[in-house]
């Protein structure tokens, strides 16, 4: 399994794009440096290695969807959002900085992961601008799922508006980690991109479910975040909708047909196929 040394190897790339100096650095470093699971990443690494590509070409987009994701946290956590204070076992960027700082963090983050991508001189112009462009949409689509988030709190919905907004605050970024491989990736054929939209589809909206299912059963010491923060602010999630059995039922219902989806990828899947079950097997 290489998803360690795919690991490594973002933290490295972060490590070397991520500003050492000037106003937001600490802040960015503080909100991105050593955090999270890097699951972004690590999949758009993993379409490069079943194509058998030089993974370098794939450094730029991996870190970019990952200082997305690092901004789209940031935000998530302000108090005008879901108000919690702790990140990755430690005080959110708000608590640790400011407010003010913290949304800035964020804006920078953005701007920042776009222009990882259109400096990055080793890939073609115009696949360049195509990973702009699936990441731009990625970023929109976020927003726009965080936008329903907001909006449906203390709300009874049905299932098609969560899995609608499921699709889009996470989905849509876990989907774009892998199209953006198979973009930058010249051995993946447009059916194969097909293949791989549909894999993606399936994982994006599998591994939310999961996360309102890991909010109500996992402790604060191993998720690094606080344990039942959905429920303390009242917000529609799959378990409280369809019950916890159900929900567990429906995620992993999700992650097995990714898989089966991979079935008539022109290349062996396996290293994609033991991913996904690493993403379905996760305890935080
Ligand atoms: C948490 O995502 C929020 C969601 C979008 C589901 P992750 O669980 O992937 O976050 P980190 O980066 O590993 O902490
Ligand atoms: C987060 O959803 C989605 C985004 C950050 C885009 P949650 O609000 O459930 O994520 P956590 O649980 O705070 O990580
Ligand atoms: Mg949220
Ligand atoms: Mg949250
Ligand atoms: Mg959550």
């Amino acid at each position: 399994m290489k998803v360690n040394k795919y690991r490594d190897r973002v933290e490295e790339k972060l490590n070397d794009y991520l500003p050492k100096s000037g106003e937001l650095a600490d802040s960015i470093r503080y909100s991105v440096i050593d955090c999270g699971k890097r699951f972004r990443p690590i999949l758009t690494y993993t379409i490069a290695d079943i194509y058998k590509e030089d993974i370098s070409l794939f450094d730029s987009s991996a870190c970019a969807v990952e200082l997305i994701h690092a901004y789209s946290l940031i935000h998530d956590d302000l108090p005008a959002m879901d108000d919690d204070d702790v990140r990755h076992s430690k005080p959110a960027c708000h608590k640790e900085f400011s407010e003010a700082q913290a949304i800035l963090t964020g804006d920078a983050l953005q701007a920042f992961a776009f222009s990882i991508i259109t400096n990055d001189n080793k890939i073609e112009q115009s696949i360049r601008l195509q990973c702009v462009q699936q990441l731009s949409n990625a970023s929109y689509e976020m927003a726009l799922g965080q936008a329903i988030d907001m909006s449906i709190m203390s709300r009874t919905v049905d299932i098609d508006i969560l899995e609608n907004m499921h699709s889009k605050k996470t989905g849509a970024l876990l989907r774009c980690a892998v199209n953006l491989g198979a973009t930058i990736s010249t051995k993946c054929s447009p059916k194969d991109m097909r293949i791989l939209d549909s894999f993606s589809k399936s994982i994006g909206l599998a591994y939310q479910i999961q996360d309102d299912v890991l909010d109500i059963l996992v402790s604060e010491d191993v998720l690094g975040k606080k344990q039942n923060s959905d429920i303390e602010k009242n917000k529609p999630t799959y378990p409280s909708l369809l019950g916890m059995d159900n929900s567990q039922i429906m995620l992993n219902e999700y992650y097995d047909k990714a898989i089966d989806s991979l079935d008539k990828l022109s290349v062996d899947a396996e290293r994609l196929i033991n991913l996904t079950r690493k993403l379905q097997s996760r305890g935080f």
